[in-house]
């Protein structure tokens, strides 16, 4: 085969079409491929005009870019940048992909274009642009769906919790409701319990005064005459001391469950302990025997306690009543004014409190071995330390069986000012006795 016949054969067979044009822009070749693309048959484009090939609107300027490419032919790709489109006989467009090439042809200058049909790589190009794009608006849209649900969840989750805190706030109250009731019960049944153990007590230990009584009224009608006088005035006494005891056990009660009932209110105001001594006192000594006299010791500089008047008086009856009870000999009630606090000593020289029953002393009904066949509830102290925890002060004791018993009452003082009439004035201790 010679030469020219192999380069025929590979320019017929080549997949690209290829195609030559001279100077003029006349076609001199077109091999099989670029017939077949452009819809020629053989031979039927060659002496045509190359624009012949080119969609009208681009002929004018193609002709002014062939002209250009002459002054400058080097081999370069067409239309870099942009879409080039063929014309095929029938009219219809396609893309093209051309590059062109400089040759010298039977010593004349022509230009090689070699073609490829791009129609299928455009179509492609463009579906995939396409679901590109459709993929980014799925992408978009999925996002804003995502924010959507998100929002959604938030706003759920929101209400979820503010949902569990009612709830939770409902079950609080409900258990704040049945503790209360809870407590409310429980306090009812201590107070039940107490009440009933109160009647039985007291219709035990009504019966020695009121038998009391009535015997010691019935002597001292017996007693009609004058020399029989120091014994009328001793049932006098009796009765009036069972009388005191009748009243104690009342007190004792009534201020017991006003105490269990919380209806013991503080009404403080600036209190002068010694003047409630005084009362006290005198109240007192009406049931004291001749020969058994209650002192006052003052020690410090007095001063008004911010604090209960009656509260007090009630510590103060329970106590020194006690002493009067437990003992037939004198009473010392020492007032120690401090800074800051009050000591009121209740002493006496009595009987005393077995060392076995004092860790119970403050307790409920509780009363000593010894003191058994003295009348008595066993509240009285029992009151007296509630009455003391009030007023947020201390209560204490010290006691020798047969020596005698010391209550100790530390009140706090919280006003720094001084009685107008001020019994330590002159005298920094200061006995007074009753
Ligand atoms: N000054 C005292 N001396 C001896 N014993 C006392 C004295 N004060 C209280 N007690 C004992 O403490 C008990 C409880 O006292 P209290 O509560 O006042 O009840 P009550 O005087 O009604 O028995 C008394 O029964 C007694 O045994
Ligand atoms: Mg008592």
């Amino acid at each position: 085969m010679n030469q020219e016949r192999t380069f025929r054969v590979i320019f017929e067979t080549c997949q690209e079409g290829i195609i030559v044009v001279n100077t003029e822009g006349t076609i001199v070749l077109a091999n099989q491929a670029c017939n077949n693309m452009f819809g020629y048959l053989q031979d039927e484009l060659v002496g045509q005009g190359i624009e012949k090939l080119i969609p009208v609107p681009m002929r004018t300027p193609h002709i002014e870019h062939r002209h250009q490419y002459a002054q400058n032919p080097v081999p370069r790709q067409m239309g870099a940048g942009r879409d080039l489109r063929g014309l095929k006989k029938n009219g219809v467009e396609f893309p093209v992909e051309i590059s062109l090439n400089r040759a010298v042809l039977k010593e004349s200058e022509h230009t090689v274009a070699f073609i490829i049909d791009i129609t299928q790589r455009k179509r492609m190009e463009d579906a995939l642009k396409r679901s590109e794009k459709q993929l980014i608006s799925y992408a978009t849209e999925l996002e804003s769906r995502v924010e959507e649900r998100t929002e959604e969840l938030d706003h759920t989750i929101a209400a979820l919790e503010k949902i569990n805190r009612d709830m939770e706030e409902q079950i609080n109250v409900r258990i704040n409701a049945e503790n209360e009731a809870k407590k409310a019960l429980d306090r009812e049944r201590e107070l039940n319990e107490l009440k009933s153990r109160f009647v039985s007590m007291a219709s035990h230990e009504f019966r020695t005064p009121l038998s009391t009584i009535l015997s010691s009224a019935s002597l001292i009608e017996k007693y009609d005459d004058p020399s029989n006088e120091p014994k009328r005035r001793r049932h006098v006494h009796k009765i009036k001391s069972a009388i005191s005891n009748l009243q104690q056990i009342l007190d004792d009660f009534l201020s017991l469950s006003k105490l269990e009932e919380g209806r013991v209110d503080l009404k403080r105001s600036e209190v002068n302990v010694s003047e409630v001594i005084e009362e006290v006192i005198d109240e007192l000594s009406s049931l004291t025997p001749e020969n058994q006299a209650i002192r006052l010791l003052i020690k410090g500089k007095e001063t008004l306690l911010n604090s209960d008047d009656k509260i007090i008086k009630n510590i103060l009856i329970n106590l020194i009543s006690n002493g009067i009870k437990y003992s037939e000999k004198d009473i010392d009630v020492i007032l120690n004014y401090s800074r800051a606090s009050l000591d009121i000593k209740v002493k006496d020289q009595g009987m005393g409190i077995p060392e076995g029953d004092q860790k119970h002393m403050f307790e409920r009904f509780f009363r000593a071995k010894n003191a058994i066949n003295i009348q008595g509830t066993g509240l009285g102290l029992n009151i007296v330390k509630k009455y003391v925890d009030m007023l947020g002060g201390t209560i204490d004791f010290v006691s020798k069986l047969n020596k005698g018993t010391t209550f100790i009452v530390n009140l706090p003082i919280e006003t720094g000012k001084e009685p107008e009439t001020n019994l330590s004035d002159t005298v920094n201790e200061k006995n007074i006795n009753y």
